[in-house]
């Protein structure tokens, strides 16, 4: 591994701040001139990190940086991914410096500074970890694998059209292994390598009353108020032990053996009081049976994202709206079928709605789960290079979060991924203030080269 100088650390941080400040906001189209820029962007640190070529490759939405490097045909190939836009940076006023002009902040968590800015952690910060580590390894003549890289601008809006991409383009893409850093790890003395993600089914509900607002005392207890409906569909989704109610949800999930479930636990240096205590809140909750740290990996789980109908301003308005929804999303577990869950949710919520509301629902975008496998030359190299970087072994834990497009690769290219994330659950991606720690920048950097170093080999 080739160390960072002071000089290249400073280099690299200030090259990551410029990545920072464009806003590349996915999910809104008054963005779509930024995303084509921050592609632009990324297209030239390629090629100054040391690509042969780099191309900016357009699609129905944002656009696609591929880039590579061949330095021997007989060497093995490791294709990168990972995404350049991110997730819309509201509420603003909940930040305490703006979400595009990163400033650097020393934290409890974070004590040599850390990153505050929209992608600092997901995924700009480490994408650019994969951009630098690369461009070491090619300036000391030491990079003994060909590298290919996809940098996608739609990840956080379901990765539709770079789906496309790849389906259309599997000769360009052939490799041995897709190497990832968008997730995270438990913490820098004790690392975790996450070997699992979960899969996604995301769903809007829109219930409808009568044909306009009403006076909530002219009709109020009359009729079925929407909202007062939607609450009672949304309770009646989960019941008292924190079971999914909708029939047949859990027909696919494959139960994971106690003695398995006791190793995780054992090994896990998850701790619940910490977890509680980083949150703000006094106590737990979730499905029966099932300890936090499962709740949070391997047991499927059903949340409301987005909740409203009728009036939401200041102060007070007496009013039923005609109309009330919800965003849901529902995190699966190997062998869960996103396409089935969602069918599901819709069969139930059609079979429990009163007859004189209607609901319309939405199938919005979703994934299957990954898991790692174990026994594979990439999980081994990565393992090593964890021990190289942070002298421990790293403990394998599933991810809550979802990668949709990590699946794919195994279904379309044959691929198997190794998920090598830096990040710390602390690190409030999608929330305001997101930052990542310099600290885990610059180890995410070395433990890249180790992985390369080990499967070059
Ligand atoms: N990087 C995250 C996924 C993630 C975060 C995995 C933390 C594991 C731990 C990714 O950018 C993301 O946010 N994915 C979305 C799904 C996507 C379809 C919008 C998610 O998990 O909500
Ligand atoms: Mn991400
Ligand atoms: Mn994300």
């Amino acid at each position: 591994m080739n160390k960072i100088s002071e000089q290249q650390k400073k280099e690299f941080l200030d090259e990551l701040l410029e990545f920072l400040k464009f806003p590349s906001i996915s999910a809104d189209s008054s963005y779509k001139d930024d995303l084509n820029k921050t592609a632009d962007w990324v297209s030239k640190s390629l090629i100054e990190a040391g690509c042969d070529s780099s191309e900016v490759i357009k699609t129905k939405g944002h656009p696609i940086v591929y880039g590579e490097k061949i330095v021997n045909k007989d060497y093995p190939t490791v294709l990168v991914y990972g995404h350049y836009d991110v997730q819309p940076p509201d509420p603003l006023n909940l930040w305490k410096s703006p979400p595009f002009e990163p400033v650097i902040e020393k934290t409890e968590i974070h004590p040599d500074g850390a990153i505050f800015a929209r992608g600092a952690c997901d995924d700009k910060g480490q994408v650019y970890m994969h951009i630098k580590a690369f461009q070491l390894m090619v300036q000391n003549q030491n990079l003994n694998c060909n590298v290919k890289f996809m940098i996608e601008g739609e990840e956080e809006v379901g990765s539709n059209n770079f789906e496309e991409f790849i389906r259309n383009n599997k000769e360009k893409l052939n490799a041995d292994i897709i190497l990832i850093s968008d997730t995270g790890l438990s913490n820098i003395n004790s690392p975790t390598l996450t070997v699992g993600l979960r899969g996604l089914s995301y769903m809007e509900i829109k219930v409808i009353g009568p044909n306009r607002d009403l006076h909530s005392g002219t009709y109020g207890g009359t009729i079925y108020n929407p909202a007062n409906a939607l609450a009672k569909i949304i309770t009646s989704l989960i019941d008292d032990t924190g079971k999914i109610t909708i029939p047949g949800f859990y027909d696919d999930v494959i139960d994971i053996d106690k003695s398995k479930r006791e190793e995780i636990e054992d090994k896990s240096n998850f701790n619940v009081d910490s977890f509680k205590k980083s949150l703000g809140i006094n106590d737990v909750k979730g499905e029966k049976g099932y300890t936090t740290l499962e709740r949070k990996s391997i047991r499927p789980t059903l949340d409301v994202n987005g909740i409203w109908g009728g009036y939401t301003g200041e102060g007070s308005k007496t009013v039923i709206a005609s109309e009330a929804s919800a965003k849901i999303s529902m995190r699966l577990v190997p062998d869960q079928d996103w396409n089935k869950i969602s069918d599901l949710f819709i069969e139930y919520i059609e079979s429990i709605i009163p007859d004189s509301i209607s609901v319309e629902i939405i199938k919005h975008h979703g994934g299957s789960p990954y898991v790692t496998p174990e026994d594979s030359k990439g999980y081994k190299c990565a393992i090593e290079a964890y021990k190289d970087t942070f002298g421990v072994e790293p403990i394998p834990q599933k991810d809550g979060g979802s990668i949709p497009i990590v699946p794919m690769f195994d279904e379309v290219l044959g691929l198997k991924t190794i998920l090598m994330g830096f990040g710390l659950d602390s690190d409030s991606i999608h929330s305001p203030n997101e930052h990542f720690g310099l600290k885990n920048f610059y180890l995410g950097i070395d433990t890249i080269q180790n992985f390369y170093k080990h499967f070059g080999k």
